[in-house]
């Protein structure tokens, strides 16, 4: 199970919960909606870890190759066949599974199964969610040292989004969690004149305070905000929306990861989905930013 560490100067918004019972899986729900990252205590998937984490990512390779290997995960796996002529299937064939296609068949069939695995879990959490859309990521190269942000997608609709980790590596996956991005954003609003973004999709500032707030990529890990210490365990499962928790990587081998859009209507309470959220936001603080502040445009 994970190790938490918690600041006393971010929100306690990190919570352990069982999932036996329907009232479990109900206060799962209401908690997520919340905003809170929510670890599950006893749950982990079915799946061969020792097989899994024995596969090596971190290949050496031409550049454009390895770039491209962060992303190979999901669909791109599923798909890949010993026969392939596309030079990059030839080579993570070939660098990855040894040119052994009973390995790679036996990669793709735990591929399935962690997707449909989490697919349950997600139904039997979220029953009435009209969802939209899902994608799953393998992400077996290492991550390590990333700033702390929100996400932001570039995706312009408005959706709810459960997002769905697990760590597979035997080394745990390292991450630091701080504020929920509504009482962040409340906290700097008139000082990073986040009024010039109302009317905005919500990505747009969630990427704001990342760049001028947090220092985005040109001062990496320079933000100073205070934050939770989590240490994920193989097999840990957890869940979070990344829009809303302010999270980093620190360090991570190997992961899978899944996300589920769905429409926001459906969540129990509407009114705590991510574009809502911002949406209130500005409206709480319309009538001083029109009376004060001039409107200028982002950085
Ligand atoms: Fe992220």
């Amino acid at each position: 199970m994970a190790t938490i560490i918690r600041d006393p100067l971010v929100e306690d918004n990190i919570v352990e919960l069982d999932i036996v019972t329907e009232a479990d899986r109900s206060d799962i729900r209401r908690r997520y909606e919340a905003g809170q990252l929510i670890l599950l205590r006893g749950f982990r998937y079915d799946l061969d870890f020792k097989f899994l984490d024995s596969l090596c990512f971190d290949v050496d390779g031409p550049p454009e190759f390895l770039r491209k290997l962060k992303k190979y995960g999901g669909d791109k796996i599923a798909q890949l066949c010993p026969e392939s002529a596309n030079p990059l299937d030839q080579f993570v064939f070939a660098a990855v599974f040894q040119a052994d296609a009973g390995r790679l068949a036996y990669y793709q069939d735990q591929v399935a199964s962690g997707n449909a695995q989490c697919d349950a879990l997600y139904t039997s959490i979220f029953p009435d969610y009209r969802t939209t859309k899902s994608l799953y990521t393998w992400r077996f190269t290492s991550t390590k040292y990333e700033n702390l942000h929100w996400d932001n997608f570039g995706i312009p609709e408005t959706f709810h989004q459960v997002r769905i980790f697990t760590n597979i590596a035997k080394s745990p996956r390292l991450w630091m969690t701080s504020h929920h991005i509504g009482h962040y954003a409340e906290s700097i609003y008139d000082q990073y004149d986040l009024g010039a973004l109302r009317g905005r999709i919500g990505d747009d500032l969630n990427r704001h305070v990342n760049t001028v707030a947090l220092g985005g990529m040109k001062a990496p890990c320079m933000d100073r905000l205070p934050r939770h210490h989590l240490a994920f365990e193989q097999g840990d499962v957890w869940l979070c929306e990344t829009r809303i928790v302010c999270h980093q990587i620190y360090h991570g081998e190997k992961a899978f990861a899944a996300m589920y859009f769905s429409d926001p209507a459906s969540m129990e309470r509407p009114e705590l989905g991510f574009d809502a959220l911002i949406e209130e936001l500005h409206a709480r603080h319309l009538p001083a930013h029109s009376a004060n502040s001039p409107v200028t445009a982002p950085a």
